[in-house]
């Protein structure tokens, strides 16, 4: 039995063609000599691009992901400058709630109980109050994989999607400064998985409360943060790379390939991941800056 290919017309309808033979080029898509190999090309001869005319041949709204990805990001971090430079509202002292956003709090204008690796710099406003940490997972953020295509794409439109051209002339890659630095992300790697233990010690302490083991809805809160921060972090490239990269045979390094098979799960969803932390970290400030404010209570399950 002879086998067919349905393929869409650049009309719109469907047609049939049998497996094998060539697809017609279309009509209405202009062809120079410049979208044709020159014979004379070299191996390493850098290929020129089709000469197109039209600025894409898409047709579906591929805009809109670009333009909410701007939105939000855009959204996220003003939120998280606002914050960060208010010096206030950071540690619910009856609950011992601290702020991803100021932990560890090492300014002298920390608060004591918030203070638990200790104030050893001077408290210039804009000094932040977590500014051992915060820098590294800046860098940490905006040297992941998934989010370099984020911003490159809705910030620097370069290019703003597939099939999308954008408008810079000449392509570097990530191989000249500063976007060379884009291969520190490992280092970078290590680094967050120091600030995740610490985020989990924040959330740990806060069980026990002024007057003893408490747990309320800002425990749960915490808690969220922290499991999904680790999920995110482990499930970074960098770490699938680590933990099951440069080796010859899975099969005589058990323990790893077991790790590597964990890590893989949670990696394909590094790009949900990404954002779902950015969700629970603005969440978790928020609800510790409502209760420090005291704008609502928390809700209490145990004392
Ligand atoms: Fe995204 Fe490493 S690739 S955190």
């Amino acid at each position: 039995m002879s086998k067919t290919l349905l393929r869409r017309t650049s009309h719109g309808r469907n047609s049939i063609r049998p497996a094998g033979t060539r697809a017609p080029f279309p009509k209405d898509m202009p062809m120079t000599s410049k979208s044709v190999t020159r014979p004379g090309r070299q191996p390493g001869d850098r290929a020129p691009r089709a000469a197109i005319s039209a600025k894409t041949l898409r047709t579906d709204r591929w805009w809109i992901a670009p333009l909410l990805t701007f939105a939000g990001l855009s959204a996220w971090v003003i939120y998280a400058t606002v914050r960060v430079f208010m010096h206030k509202w950071y540690w619910v002292e009856q609950y011992h709630y601290l702020t991803p956003f100021y932990s560890p709090c090492v300014t002298d204008r920390c608060v004591e109980g918030a203070s638990h690796f200790g104030q050893w710099l001077p408290s210039w406003w804009i000094i932040p109050e977590a500014a051992f940490t915060l820098p590294f997972l800046l860098l940490f953020r905006l040297t992941c994989y998934y989010y370099r295509k984020a911003y490159y794409r809705s910030f620097w439109l370069s290019p703003p999607a597939c099939a999308v051209p954008d408008n810079h002339s000449g392509y570097t890659g990530e191989t000249r400064f500063p976007l060379v630095g884009q291969n520190l992300h490992r280092y970078f790697f290590y680094a967050a998985v120091a600030i995740s233990l610490i985020n989990t010690w924040d959330a740990i302490l806060a069980f026990n409360t002024a007057d003893g083991f408490g747990f309320g809805l800002g425990n749960l809160i915490l808690l969220g943060n922290v499991v999904m921060l680790w999920a995110y972090t482990v499930s970074c490239h960098s770490c699938r790379h680590i933990i099951g990269g440069r080796l010859k045979h899975f099969s005589a390094h058990p323990v790893r390939y077991r790790a590597w098979t964990f890590v893989s799960k949670l990696n394909v969803r590094h790009m949900q991941l990404a954002w779902i932390t950015l969700a629970t970290l603005a969440i978790t400030d928020f609800y510790v800056m409502a209760l420090a404010a005291g704008w609502f209570p928390d809700l209490r399950f145990i004392n």
